[in-house]
């Protein structure tokens, strides 16, 4: 039973409806995404019903660079959709940069998550 969820790229297509699911099931969400809610129109589309939910917390954080130790602490399960989408964009013109922030987001977000009893 997941009481308190972590969900990264919760601004993007697939974290948004995710996030709107969960809360639908009354599960509290920290959405966590480099797109400020309030800066960022896409941001604002995506998480528009989250935003009026009393269970939802975001973060505007970027996982390769920003410490999460405060943002998982008491989540008991992370969904990790925090990512640059899209094969031939991501292997192709941004392959130079992809894969490093790509890593760095995947460290930063599980390192913490053992230590604190969390479910990946
Ligand atoms: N959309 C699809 O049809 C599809 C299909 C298969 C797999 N996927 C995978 O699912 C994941 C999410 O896809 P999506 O379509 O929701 O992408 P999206 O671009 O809509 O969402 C990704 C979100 O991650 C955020 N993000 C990226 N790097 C970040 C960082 N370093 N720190 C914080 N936030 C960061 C972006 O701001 C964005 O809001 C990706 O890994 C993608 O490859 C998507």
């Amino acid at each position: 039973m997941m009481s308190r969820v972590l969900v990264t790229g919760a601004a993007g297509f697939i974290g948004s409806h995710l996030v709107d699911a969960l809360l639908g099931r009354g599960v509290r969400v920290v959405g966590l995404d480099r797109r400020r809610v309030g800066e960022h129109a896409l941001a604002d589309e995506n998480l528009a019903q989250a935003v009026v939910s009393p269970l939802f917390t975001p973060y505007c954080l970027d996982l390769a660079v920003d410490q999460l130790d405060d943002v998982v602490a008491g989540c008991d399960t992370v969904f990790h959709l925090a990512a640059r989408p899209g094969v031939r964009p991501s292997w192709s013109r941004e392959f130079s940069t992809t894969p490093r922030p790509t890593c760095s987001a995947h460290t930063g977000c599980w390192r913490p998550a053992p230590a604190r009893g969390c479910a990946g």
